[in-house]
């Protein structure tokens, strides 16, 4: 059967992708497959994961381009290249610009690590979500998978877990037991779920 066609954006360790390579494997993600990852750091570990895996990598820094648009459009000419059904931010640590993400409406899929509207929009990323959860003292914290569009962290939302707050957590610790519990539970089970729609859709005769 058809498949769509995933590239996965990234900036760090990986863990997410780690666990979109791990679902695939497993067949767990069935309707669709990872063909590219590109990495805006080149020294992430995620794209060791990827070459580990088979998946082609690319890596495009900002220091390269002289500006957003031109970094941002080398990414576009890749996304293109490997006709590119869906995008998935897993630990990617820029924000796109409104001419990207309104080109791909409902085609961007982004994991965050709170309960979305908590602790997210712009200055919430990785370890700082943590830090401003144990902050404020919530006892409930979670992972969120939504669309990405213009507004960081504001598209609608495809699936959240929640993951409880321990005493004597550390950001790191929380963290871990997020990504454990959460993340690496819902961005796989989201993935198949864009993806096993886009497919229908494609059969159907829509435009995908
Ligand atoms: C993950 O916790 C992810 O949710 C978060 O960064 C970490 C990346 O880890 N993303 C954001 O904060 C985006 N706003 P990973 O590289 O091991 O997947």
């Amino acid at each position: 059967m058809e498949k769509a066609r995933i590239a996965v954006l990234v900036s760090g360790g990986g863990t997410n992708l780690q666990a979109l390579l791990d679902a695939e494997r497993r067949g767990e993600l069935k309707s669709g497959e990872i063909t590219l990852v590109i990495s805006n750091k080149a020294d992430a570990y995620a794209l060791t994961r990827a070459e580990n895996a088979g998946v082609r990598t690319a890596i495009v820094t900002k220091a390269e381009y002289p500006t957003q648009e031109a970094f941002e459009g080398r990414i576009i000419e890749l996304i293109e290249e490997n006709r590119t059904d869906l995008i998935i931010l897993a630990g990617f640590m820029c924000i796109l610009s409104a001419d990207f993400t309104s080109r791909y409406p409902e085609r961007i899929i982004n994991v965050h690590p709170s309960l979305i509207p908590s602790f997210c929009g712009k200055g919430y990323y990785g370890l700082k979500v943590h830090e401003a959860a144990l902050a404020y003292g919530v006892k409930v914290t979670g992972a969120t998978v939504h669309y990405v569009n213009e507004v960081p962290d504001g598209g609608r939302i495809i699936m959240q877990r929640a993951v409880e707050v321990k005493e004597g957590d550390t950001p790191e610790i929380l963290q871990r037991r997020v990504m454990e519990e959460a993340e690496w539970v819902i961005l796989p089970a989201a993935a198949e779920l864009v993806c096993s729609e886009l497919i229908r859709k494609k059969h159907k005769g829509e435009m995908i």
